[in-house]
């Protein structure tokens, strides 16, 4: 692999995932906070009151990014942190991530905000959080002081990250927060949260005039058919168009695709939360598109599922949260990109496996991430020979963290955490990054070897 002088390699977070500091300095509760306490809903009623501890510990962090090489960081505003209630603004909040932009900078890593990673105020669900259409202008309050506080120090701002997993997941399915189960209701979500990703990127370039990059981040997952026949093809449809066109189609086209209204129009009561012009804004020009990818999709035909698909049997090799390791449909899908959507740069603004980590005399012999990296950053590699036009990739994650409804149980990163004694131990996945970053992929040399005086 190789990656050339202007490809930017950097590491993610978020702050619930992160921060702790649950009720410090001002900071009000998040739906992640009350979703946590609700019996079966998190990995042994886990919570993020603590995570990473970072709020106190992020000079420490900083390092780590440092040491790792890396040129960026990519992490998230709390939003009960800079407005514990409604129309409130809480100095304290904001101070707090003044002070981590400045410190990242001081040390020659280029900030990159997300503005919305999940952690909706509780106030703002008590009035209905994203499903009330005033939510857009709420998240506009949060976008506006972000951007007078913060942007001549950030380096590229996302809006939001992967609405499917807020809107669809924490709406329709439940498995997120705030755990609701209603079509209906994770329609207009989603609505309001692109229509509000539209109007930050207006704001940030009309009233703000500002030159910083802003894009959205989607997870994509490309799917795939179990079996060439109509069934099967049907259900790949329907299940491309649940996790993936309907949101790239009206950020991209300024249109949800059609056939999905169609399907989804047994729950959704009416469209008339799509006001004249919603989609002209939804489908604002950005800078670049952030896209988070992990893993494919392999589905087959259901009558039993509401919209046609279930996940099919696979036989490929898996990571710890059972997702197929998929490099080459990963090309597939950045092909896709390219042909059916969008010619804007393309930054992966999330990459990265869970395993069973075990720490041994210090270490931690990851190899199997250390391969999982290897192969997407292979595939990247590919892509831009191909002329694809990929500027970055952010690995998932810096450091293990709250992994939402897995709690502690799935360990993302290439930092080890010991959630005890808050330890930071470098995986040799780490290493391996470091040195990969330091030779822009030139070289290959077996981990935890010549890499450990990193
Ligand atoms: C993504 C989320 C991120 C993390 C990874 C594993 O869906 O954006 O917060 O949980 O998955």
């Amino acid at each position: 692999m190789k990656f050339n002088d202007n490809f930017v390699f950097g590491t993610a977070t978020s702050s619930y995932q992160i921060e702790g500091a649950r009720l410090e300095e001002g900071r009000s509760l998040s739906i992640w906070d009350t979703f946590c306490d609700v019996p079966g809903k998190v990995y042994k009623q886990h919570n993020g009151s603590i995570a990473c501890d970072h709020y106190h510990r992020f000079e420490e962090d900083i390092q780590n990014i440092k040491q790792l090489g890396v040129e960026t960081y990519r992490f998230s505003v709390s939003w009960p942190r800079i407005f514990p209630q409604k129309g409130v603004l809480n100095p304290e909040g904001i101070a707090f991530y003044k002070k981590l932009t400045k410190r990242l900078i001081e040390e020659g890593i280029k900030p990159a905000i997300t503005l919305y990673h999940w952690d909706l105020p509780v106030w703002a669900h008590e009035e209905g959080g994203w499903v009330n259409r005033e939510s857009v202008e709420w998240f506009l309050d949060l976008a506006r002081v972000c951007y007078e506080e913060l942007d001549t120090d950030v380096d590229s701002w996302i809006t939001h990250n992967e609405p499917w997993c807020a809107g669809f997941l924490g709406y329709h399915q439940g498995f997120h927060a705030p755990g609701h189960t209603n079509m209906d209701e994770a329609v207009r979500a989603v609505h309001h949260m692109l229509l509000s990703h539209g109007k930050a990127v207006e704001m940030l370039k009309n009233e703000f005039q500002s030159k910083t990059p802003i894009g959205i981040t989607l997870n994509l997952t490309p799917i795939y058919a179990k079996t060439d026949s109509v069934n099967d093809q049907l259900a790949a449809n329907n299940a491309d168009g649940y996790s993936n066109r309907w949101f790239l189609d009206p950020v991209f086209k300024g249109q949800y695709p059609v056939d999905m209204m169609n399907l989804f129009s047994k729950y959704v009561h009416s469209y008339d939360f799509i006001e004249q012009g919603d989609m002209e804004i939804i489908a604002t020009p950005c800078d670049f598109f952030g896209i988070n990818y992990y893993s494919r999709g392999l589905v087959e035909f259901s009558a039993a599922n509401d919209f046609l698909h279930r996940g099919a049997y696979s036989d490929y090799d898996k990571t710890g949260m059972g997702w197929d390791i998929a490099p080459n449909e990963f090309k597939d899908l950045i092909r896709r990109l390219r042909a059916e959507y969008t010619d804007l740069p393309i930054f992966i603004t999330e990459n990265g496996a869970a395993f069973d980590d075990v720490v041994e005399n210090g270490r931690v012999h990851d190899q199997e991430r250390v391969d999982y990296i290897e192969k997407h950053l292979q595939a990247v590699s590919d892509l831009n020979d191909e002329g694809m036009n990929v500027q970055g990739y952010y690995l998932w994650s810096l450091m293990d963290n709250f992994e939402w409804s897995f709690g502690y149980d799935k360990r993302f990163g290439i930092i080890y955490v010991d959630f005890d004694t808050q330890e930071r131990i470098w995986k040799d996945s780490a290493y391996r990054y470091a040195e990969i970053v330091k030779n822009r992929g030139n070289q290959k040399s077996n981990t935890g070897t010549d890499v450990l005086s990193v």
